[in-house]
């Protein structure tokens, strides 16, 4: 579907070229001065100063020629003015914003399907590397950003028609597998463990090698060499590590599962560092031969470091000087899995920005050993830390890091209460259901409102209030939404307009017509926070709607139907965009 914007600019292209004006300069933009316009023209300053007039004068000209512009037998102005220095103030006409608006929502999909849309050399297919969980070690607050984050732009790809492969990437492999091996063994729990004593385990293992000089605790050195053995073990597929690891493996994606289910987070490969463990020795061996990776002080490196940079690009090492692999060697041999396994268009890694160095080392060098099939583009989201009141990174009361399962159930604990507090009628719902809706669209809302490479404050009072820019405020929208209709029954909706609308309907009307270009906007920026500013805007523009009208005992037909239609776009497009932000909508609260 053509909006009727992408309408308005190809009959303005019609319009410059006859006149002899820069095509290039015909569109509209959504005006800075909304109490004045809709949209303005801009580009006067442009045209003006290649062909040597006055800007005003040219707005003039323009203003002239375009006033009666016709779109779909409809006027598509009822103001076009210009104005000095050299702007033209366009509103849009409510009948053909009405039309247009009828459009969007007798269609599906909100006339948003990808074809349309998506410039011609936008990827077919993306592959998003997000989550990042570490096996048999528990989920914490660093990884909910990165899986909110990343299931939100997997959707919206989705959305825009783009196909998407979606990859965990597990840390599931080296040292730390060896220490928690180990540690088993000597705490003889090698046939009985669970998911519950693999999170105290791994704590226990890390001190026990490292030791803690804080604790007095001395490194047992003896039992740090068998973590290594045990590590090199499983690189070589030997018994019974190899068995132990895979138990292991197999618990903690099971759990992993689980808890990424429950923040709506669905990934199509469980894949990890461990599945490419038998590519990486011999990748490493062809760059050396290639002479893509050479000798330095012991160990294989590639030089990724470009003219252009202006930070410090230190080679990227893929080979210790003792043989071992590192990150960097997992995700490189990733990376010539993936070619060889699937045909993305593009990689977008939604990874937290301290690896910034470490993926952009890995990129460069991919491209350099000739991993990539062809050339494609590799972006990471570098995404922002979550932090505490003190603008540090969140950290529990002890000081320690917060496992995500504390933080969503504390979450729980406090909608429950509120709920209480504020004795909304739930009669014959379950409030426990209702308050983990509510708790999980808070922490993702509160995540997600923010753009994702900024760091933002965890302030969990604040994501939960009803009013703002939060989840709750966005669900509680389409909760009142949901009850008007409840009261209203089945009402038909005439088509045509038959009522004049005032401003807010108006405003309401210029939103819904954007939709489309706020998913193109999100997508160009990889920015899902574009979203839910949109929809806390629309949330505010239809609740001073339901203020200012009495929708259900409105007793003009007309404006009846109108304010449906009303309640009808608003509904479709939030929870459209819910579901692009995955967040579920409970029935009342
Ligand atoms: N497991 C890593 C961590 O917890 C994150 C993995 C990110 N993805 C990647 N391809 N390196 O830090």
């Amino acid at each position: 579907m053509n909006s009727i914007i992408s309408k308005i600019n190809f009959e303005l292209k019609k319009v410059f070229k006859e006149h002899g004006f820069d095509e290039a300069q015909a569109y509209i933009s959504i005006s800075n001065r909304p109490e004045l316009a809709d949209y303005q023209i801009n580009s006067c300053f442009n045209i003006a100063k290649s062909i040597k007039k006055n800007p005003v004068e040219v707005a003039g000209e323009v203003a002239d020629l375009i006033k009666d512009l016709n779109i779909d037998g409809v006027n598509a102005f009822t103001k076009c003015e210009s104005c000095p220095p050299g702007f033209v103030n366009l509103k849009l006409n409510d009948e053909l914003l009405f039309l247009s608006t009828n459009d969007i929502l007798s269609a599906d999909d909100l006339g948003i399907s990808g074809t349309d849309i998506l410039p011609e050399d936008a990827p077919r297919c993306i592959l998003l590397d997000y989550g990042g969980a570490n096996v048999a070690k528990p989920l914490h607050v660093g990884h909910l950003r990165v899986a909110v984050i990343g299931e939100a732009l997997k959707r919206l790809y989705q959305r825009l028609g783009i196909k998407t492969i979606s990859d965990v990437h597990l840390g599931d492999f080296g040292l730390q597998m060896g220490l928690v091996i180990e540690q088993l063994k000597d705490d003889n729990m090698l046939d009985n463990f669970t998911i519950a004593d693999l999170e105290t385990i791994y704590p226990k293992a890390s001190l026990r090698a490292k030791g803690d000089k804080t604790k007095n605790i001395e490194p047992d050195l003896e039992f740090n060499e068998r973590a290594h053995e045990a590590t090199k073990k499983l690189q070589n597929n030997v018994e019974p590590e190899t068995s132990i690891w895979k138990k292991i493996l197999k618990i903690s994606i099971d759990d992993l599962k689980v808890r990424y289910a429950a923040l709506n987070v669905f990934f199509d490969y469980y894949f990890g560092e461990s599945t490419v463990k038998d590519i990486m020795g011999p990748m490493v061996d062809e760059m050396i031969k290639n002479g893509i990776a050479y000798e330095s002080e012991g160990a294989y490196v590639v030089d990724v470091k470009q003219d252009s940079d202006k930070k410090e690009m230190p080679p990227c090492i893929v080979r210790k000087s003792d043989g071992a692999v590192l990150y960097a060697t997992s995700d490189l041999a990733t990376i010539k899995f993936r070619e060889e396994n699937f045909d993305a268009d593009e990689y977008v890694y939604v990874v937290d920005k301290r690896q910034s160095l470490h993926l952009e080392q890995c990129f460069r060098a991919a491209k350099k050993a000739g991993l990539l099939k062809r050339d494609k583009k590799f972006y990471h989201v570098a995404v922002g830390t979550m932090n505490g009141a003190d603008g540090k990174p969140f950290k529990s009361r002890d000081g320690g890091v917060v496992k995500l399962e504390t933080l969503i159930n504390d979450a729980k604990v406090k909608a429950l209460k509120q709920l209480k507090e504020n004795e909304r009628d739930l009669s014959g719902l379950n409030e426990d259901e209702i308050a983990e809706k509510i708790s999980i669209a808070a922490l993702k809302y509160g995540d997600l409102s923010n753009s994702p490479t900024r760091d933002y404050v965890f302030d969990i009072e604040k994501f939960l209030s009803f009013q703002g820019n939060t989840g709750p405020y966005i669900l509680y929208t389409l909760v009142r939404i949901k009850s008007i209709f409840d009261k209203l029954g089945s009402h038909k909706v005439d088509t045509k307009l038959g009522a004049d609308c005032d401003d807010i309907v108006h405003n309401i009307f210029l939103k819904a017509i954007r939709y489309a270009d706020i998913l193109m906007d999100a997508y160009k920026n990889y920015d899902t926070s574009i979203i839910c500013k949109y929809i806390y805007e629309l949330s505010n523009d239809f609740n001073s709607f339901y203020h200012e009208h009495n929708i259900i005992n409105e007793i003009d037909e007309n404006k009846k139907s109108l304010y449906i239609m009303i309640c009808n776009i608003v509904d479709r497009i939030i929870r459209d965009s819910l579901n692009i932000l995955a967040i579920e909508i409970p029935e009342r609260m």
